[in-house]
């Protein structure tokens, strides 16, 4: 198991470059499989949910050749086998995209019940919902969900609520239907605009997506494509708060700053400074930064994947802040952690009270999922002495290169193996 082993205190400074979009890549690399023909896919994430997701899809028959460390090329046309079960498979969320691609393509399906993080119940109904509104028999059992269907046919689905993950299955399983598909009350998030103009790349028929209204007409098959994935929202985000949170001066680079609208207006409210650039954004923050109300919700809303970084900010902002957690039930594991470093946060249900303190003090801390994972790294980089952070094996699902891009913005940093004292003592030294 390795950690991270953080000395507090620096503002951090300089340039960082944003990689590709996970949670545009994971839906992407699923519709690949849709073509016989071959596809090119660009500026995808060197991070372990990719890996895996190229792995599994390789198990089941597709041929993937590495171009390079952020470019694959992938042909689907021997795929035999619609069985996607493995133990890695099962860790992350994305793997259920293939359900709606394969059963799109093929019209059957198996791919074991997805992973991913543990924020909260994240049940699949809605998915399930939409195949068999296309004419889909689904069943879970034996921990997979089993989709099969002699024919599909477009349908007017309306969701029970706005689902990221459904809105993108359905979308995968309706291209190929016949007939005309809409999607109501539909997820809109720049990563549903990227798998839908890769979709369209390929020769599908989609409108609408970035609205709550999709409208997706069937076509009899899809061709071969080179596509270049959208930079990744959450990475942005996660470093316009490190800038901010360590009253840094980063300039963030390969950003749509549009997609980051609502966490600058948050940023700025707070008293940072944001100047936006055509592909770029620059934050600095000089002084104690001031109390606010988060609430998350679906995009253009506040991501829900940056409540845990904006609570670790406002943990150390002047007066008290209030963070509700709008998408999911249990996205508040970190507080325990943060509490071990002196923060002062009362979660009631949904929401948390955060009363800012002036310091942070460095501890033994456990990432309890991805973005928390990022939150207590944001935590150690301002906390007075040294932060170990645990389990970052979450935290490398997510963030390419996590650790040095922080230490080439003067973070004073390190990845070590969790028993290897010796490594430990050698960074104290050298920190001093
Ligand atoms: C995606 O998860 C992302 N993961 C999550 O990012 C992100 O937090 C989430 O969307 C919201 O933006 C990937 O894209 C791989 P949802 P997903 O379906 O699709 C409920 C990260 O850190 N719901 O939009 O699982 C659900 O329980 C990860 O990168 C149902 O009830 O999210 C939740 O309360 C964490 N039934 C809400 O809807 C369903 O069938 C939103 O879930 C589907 C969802």
């Amino acid at each position: 198991m390795e950690q991270y082993i953080i000395k507090g205190g620096k503002a951090l400074a300089g340039e960082v470059t944003i990689g590709g979009a996970k949670n545009a890549a994971l839906g992407i690399l699923a519709a690949a499989v849709m073509t016989d023909e071959p596809v090119v896919i660009e500026n995808l994430p060197d991070i372990r949910d990719i890996n895996v997701m190229l792995q599994t899809m390789e198990n089941i028959g597709a041929k993937v050749e590495r171009l390079d460390r952020h470019s694959v090329r992938m042909c689907s046309g021997n795929i035999s086998c619609m069985n996607v079960e493995n133990e890695y498979i099962r860790k992350i969320r994305g793997s259920y995209y293939l359900i709606g691609a394969l059963l799109g393509k093929y019209k059957q399906a198996q791919v074991a019940l997805p992973g991913g993080c543990n924020i909260g119940s994240r049940p699949i109904d809605q998915h399930i919902k939409g195949f068999e509104a296309l004419g889909a028999v689904v069943k879970i059992q034996y921990g997979l969900i089993q989709a099969e269907a002699k024919h599909l046919t477009g349908s007017h689905i309306y969701f029970d609520m706005v689902t990221v993950g459904a809105t993108i299955n359905v979308m995968l399983a309706a291209v190929l239907a016949e007939g005309l598909t809409i999607l109501e009350n539909a997820a809109k998030e720049p990563h549903i605009v990227d798998v839908a103009n890769f979709l369209n790349s390929m020769g599908a028929n989609i409108k609408g997506a970035g609205t709550d209204v999709i409208r997706i007409k069937g076509v009899p098959k899809l061709h071969g494509s080179t596509y270049s994935i959208i930079p990744d929202q959450i990475e942005a985000g996660t470093f316009m708060l490190v800038a901010a949170a360590t009253k840094g001066d980063v300039t963030i680079k390969n950003v749509i700053p549009k997609h980051l609208e609502a966490i600058t207006a948050k940023l700025e409210e707070i008293g940072v400074q944001v100047e936006e650039f055509d592909d770029s954004i620059r934050v600095v923050a000089t002084k104690r930064l001031g109390h606010t109300q988060v609430k998350t919700l679906p995009y253009p809303g506040f991501p829900t994947d940056m409540q845990p970084q904006i609570s670790t900010l406002l943990v150390i902002s002047e007066g008290t802040s209030i963070v509700t957690e709008g998408v999911f039930e249990n996205r508040f594991k970190y507080v325990d952690e943060l509490a071990k470093m002196g923060a002062s946060i009362r979660v009631e249900g949904t929401t948390a009270i955060i009363d800012g303190v002036d310091l942070l003090t460095g501890a033994i801390v456990s990432a309890p999922d991805l973005r928390a994972g990022a939150a207590l790294v944001i935590a150690g980089l301002v906390a007075e002495g040294y932060t170990v952070v645990e389990q970052v094996e979450y935290i490398e699902r997510g963030y390419e290169d996590f650790e040095s891009k922080l230490c080439e913005l003067g973070a004073v940093m390190e990845k070590i193996d969790a028993n290897d004292e010796k490594a430990v003592r050698k960074f104290k030294l050298k920190a001093c």
